[in-house]
């Protein structure tokens, strides 16, 4: 069995409450449980921290065991090198998401420290886009 994991970082333990016009309004934990129903065939995990350090400690720690990561890395997207180095030292692959369009907000949202190590990317589809992430992953 397939084990992924999703690591979300910052604010977005507070999906559902938090600016719902861009992120809409379910909780991550009702959407996990519903695509963890969903894909009863794949091991998925889900892991949620407002620290850059403690986002870089998970990416170690399952980086060379698991089969995927699906990173939405949040405001620290546009910001942090070193998770950006986290993703080029792990051997998992990475697909990195986006609840929002992000190229289509500031202009600081556009840069992406993640991307250029990522296997794919996956921005604006919603909730739906960590579905499309997972998707990537079965055979
Ligand atoms: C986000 C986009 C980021 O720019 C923002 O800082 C977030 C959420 C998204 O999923 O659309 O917190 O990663």
């Amino acid at each position: 069995m397939k084990k992924l994991m999703i690591i979300n970082g910052p604010n977005l333990n507070l999906l559902g409450k938090r600016e719902t016009n861009i992120y809409g309004d379910l909780s991550f934990t009702e959407f996990f449980d519903s695509i963890n129903n969903k894909y009863p065939g794949i091991s998925l995990e889900h892991y949620q921290s407002n620290i850059e350090g403690e986002l870089i400690d998970k990416i170690q720690e399952v980086g060379f065991s698991y089969d995927g990561i699906i990173l939405n890395a949040a405001a620290y997207t546009h910001t942090s090198i070193g998770i950006g180095d986290a993703i080029k030292a792990i051997k998992t692959p990475v697909i990195e998401v986006h609840i929002s369009n992000t190229f289509s907000r500031e202009e600081y949202r556009h840069q992406s420290f993640i991307a250029p190590n990522a296997k794919g990317v996956i921005l604006g589809f919603g909730l739906q886009s960590y579905e499309l992430a997972i998707l990537s992953f079965i055979d």
